[in-house]
């Protein structure tokens, strides 16, 4: 039996390219899904319109339009769109331009407000521009009381559509594939490497889809049960919210503002559940979305099968815009959580590497448990004292089951002879399981590493990681962050296969992220020569855990924006099938961000070269 009904209804302009010929309106379709681009709107305003056909292979564009080139659209155009749009075309200063006295928007008491909220709450994220690690959009406006330098747009966008319904999206997604522009997709702005934001662009704010609903029975394929339908606008802390509400289990993010289905989702995405029931990605049983071509459309296990695998783990950015998602619901969930901690102890002995060796080892025991941790491994900035402290997390355990599998890992470092705090196992509700308040902004860079299991079942290649996180550490001077984690497919359960989800995902027992606070060339004094050394620098220590971990991969949400052989490190074998698919999809390349499917054949031309978004969006040269 068909596992649902389709209302399909005949496309009022026939979508052109690798289309079935027709929109269907997927059962589960909120009201402003349902309502879309009319003929009266194309009549009215003809760059809203579909894609008649695939671009002429004989014309080639150099460049995305740029504001002050004869292609950027006139005031009158964008106010045309704006119309069309019903006046949700936002053409926002930065929040910073309020401490500026040259800008229109001075305004001290605002600029107070803009520094304090910037600081550590939700505030910025009801800010249609900005992005939580500023140096992507290369900091044009940073917010101070006597602030120095001008305040421009920078990597910012132009344009912001602020969408509350399919309609808006659509327009936005013809309009900016029609005229040429730069066009990027906001959620919450949480991306560490710029992915969205871009200057000279047009945005898609999807923070306002808000909608969430229970579907008591959805049949997909073999499955059948409780799903919920979503905004891809949720964040976390309201998704937390909704699960109390609901006695149900989702996963989503720990951290409140994170976006739960936007472009956490569609890179994988981890959290305290990830070795009880799989990445985010995998709770997917099917995702709205308008793609490239501007048509409204469903993707499951059997519409649109080429966009169910790439959504999965491929990155949202190079296929569409997804405005709601199905995904599981599972009864509600209790974890039992403790905390260890070894605290300023000498780098002189071997012992505190001792200690983590015996502790990362036991990570096997906790995945097999089907916990996590996360750990996290300081340096003083001195480099002689070292802090380990982890909170390891299991769902579905009692305390008193959760103390017992610990108690080995306890007897173990407690004979070492070293002071450890480690706390009895207390119990808490996953949907009450809500960490921080909201991002402050914060200049970090990243990279990351998948750890195999293989090289934790070898007791040399298990030497090499440890020995390799000692050098980032000791000889590097930068944090570690790891998170033990094994979302296989055994957990991820249907329809966890065939997802583009990075393949090192399913062979991992633990995911490593090593940080970076040291200023970037947006601050100032500080030169691009100085940013690309210290990136330059980073990159070096990783390659100690990269090539200890030959064949694995990298996180695509959590990564090193100049990840070398980034295709294969992020996607794995997946690539060529998610370029194909990229390809077919979109041949006008109006998805673009940097490390997604198909980001090579275009380059940000940044000042100094910086792998920021500051820049026109050019063909890569050949
Ligand atoms: C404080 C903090 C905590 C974090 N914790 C975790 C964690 O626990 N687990 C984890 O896996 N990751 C975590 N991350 C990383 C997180 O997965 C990434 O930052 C991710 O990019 C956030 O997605 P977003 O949609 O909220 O952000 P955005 O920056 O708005 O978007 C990220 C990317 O997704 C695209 N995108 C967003 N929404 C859509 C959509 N509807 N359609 C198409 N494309 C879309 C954007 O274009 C962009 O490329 C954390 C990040 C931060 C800052
Ligand atoms: C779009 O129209 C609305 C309502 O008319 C207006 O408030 C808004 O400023 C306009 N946006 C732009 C970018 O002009
Ligand atoms: C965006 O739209 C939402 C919903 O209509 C509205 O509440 C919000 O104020 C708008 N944001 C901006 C910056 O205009
Ligand atoms: C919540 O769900 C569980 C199992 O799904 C059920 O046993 C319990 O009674 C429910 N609690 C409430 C308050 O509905
Ligand atoms: C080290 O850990 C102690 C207690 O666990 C904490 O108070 C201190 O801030 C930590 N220091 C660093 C540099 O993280
Ligand atoms: C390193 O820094 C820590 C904390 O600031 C301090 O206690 C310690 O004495 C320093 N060690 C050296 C060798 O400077
Ligand atoms: C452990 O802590 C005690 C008292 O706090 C201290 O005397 C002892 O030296 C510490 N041991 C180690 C190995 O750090
Ligand atoms: C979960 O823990 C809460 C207390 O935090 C308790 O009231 C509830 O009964 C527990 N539920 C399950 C399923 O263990
Ligand atoms: C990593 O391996 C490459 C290739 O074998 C080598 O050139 C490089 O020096 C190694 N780097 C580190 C930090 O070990």
């Amino acid at each position: 039996m068909h596992h649902r009904t389709l209302l399909s209804l005949l496309a009022l302009v026939a979508p052109s390219h690798g289309q079935t010929g027709y929109t269907t309106v997927p059962l589960f379709a909120y009201e402003h899904e349902t309502s879309q681009i009319t003929l009266d709107d194309i009549e009215a305003n003809r760059a809203v319109g579909y894609a008649d056909a695939p671009p002429d292979p004989a014309v080639t564009v150099e460049c995305k339009a740029f504001p002050g080139t004869p292609e950027w659209p006139s005031d009158a155009e964008w106010a045309r769109l704006n119309a069309s749009l019903g006046g949700v075309l936002l053409k926002p200063a930065p929040a910073g331009a309020a401490c500026y006295s040259s800008r229109p928007e001075y305004d001290a008491s605002r600029c107070a407000a803009v520094l304090s909220s910037q600081a550590l709450t939700r505030g910025f994220l009801d800010d249609p521009l900005a992005v939580g690690t500023p140096w992507t959009s290369g900091d044009p406006c940073p917010p101070a009381l006597k602030p120095a330098g001008e305040c421009s747009q920078g990597g910012l966008p132009v344009y912001v559509v602020n969408a509350t319904s399919v309609k808006h999206v659509q327009m936005a997604v013809n309009f900016a594939r029609n005229k040429n522009i730069r066009f990027v997709v906001r959620n919450t702005g949480h991306d560490f490497v710029g992915r969205s934001t871009g200057a000279g662009a047009l945005s898609l704010w999807t923070h306002h889809l808000k909608d969430f609903d229970v579907i008591p029975k959805y049949v997909s394929g073999p499955a059948s049960g409780p799903a919920v339908h979503a905004g891809a606008g949720l964040q976390a802390w309201e998704v937390h919210e909704a699960m109390a509400k609901h006695n149900i289990t989702l996963v989503a993010p720990t951290f409140a503002t994170v976006g739960a289905f936007g472009g956490y989702l569609a890179g994988g995405g981890h959290s305290s559940l990830i070795s009880y029931h799989g990445l985010a990605s995998d709770q997917v049983l099917a995702i709205n979305l308008v793609t490239p071509d501007g048509s409204f459309t469903s993707a499951d296990p059997v519409m649109n099968p080429d966009l169910f695998f790439a959504l999965r783990g491929g990155g949202a950015n190079p296929f569409g815009v997804i405005t709601s998602v199905v995904v599981k619901a599972h009864p509600p969930l209790n974890l039992s959580s403790t905390v260890l901690a070894i605290s300023n102890l000498d780098t002189g002995t071997d012992l505190f590497w001792k200690a983590m060796a015996v502790y990362f080892r036991f990570g096997r025991s906790t995945v097999d448990a089907r916990g996590t941790d996360r750990t996290y491994i300081t340096p003083y900035s001195n480099s002689t004292v070292l802090n380990f402290t982890t909170t390891i997390d299991f769902p579905g355990l009692s305390p008193q089951a959760a103390s017992s599998l610990l108690a080995p890992l306890e007897a173990s470092l407690r004979a070492l002879g070293i002071n450890i705090t480690f706390q009895y196992p207390t119990v808490s509700r996953w949907a009450d399981n809500v960490i921080g308040e909201g991002a402050a902004l914060r200049d970090q860079r990243f990279a990351s590493r998948l750890i195999p299991r293989a090289t934790y079942d070898d007791d040399a290649k298990f030497a090499g990681v440890m020995s390799a996180i000692r050098t980032v550490v000791e000889e590097g001077g930068y944090p570690v962050h790891g998170t033990h984690m094994a979302p296989t497919l055994r957990v991820a359960g249907y329809p966890g296969a065939d997802s583009a989800a990075n393949p090192a995902f399913r062979e991992a027992v633990m995911h490593l992220v090593v940080y970076d606070s040291a200023p970037s060339s947006t601050s100032p004094g500080v030169t691009a020569t100085a940013d690309h050394a210290a990136r330059s620098r980073l990159s070096g220590y990783v390659d100690y855990l990269r090539n200890a971990t030959v064949g694995s991969g990298s996180y695509v949400n959590e990564a090193d924006v100049l990840e070398p052989d980034w295709q294969r490190s992020f996607y794995g074998a997946n690539y060529e099938t998610l370029l194909q698919h990229k390809t077919f999809r979109d041949p006008w390349d109006l998805f673009w961000a940097p490390g997604a499917v198909g980001s090579e054949a275009w380059t940000v031309r940044a000042a100094g070269g910086l792998p920021t978004q500051n820049g026109r969006l050019c063909r890569t040269a050949v």
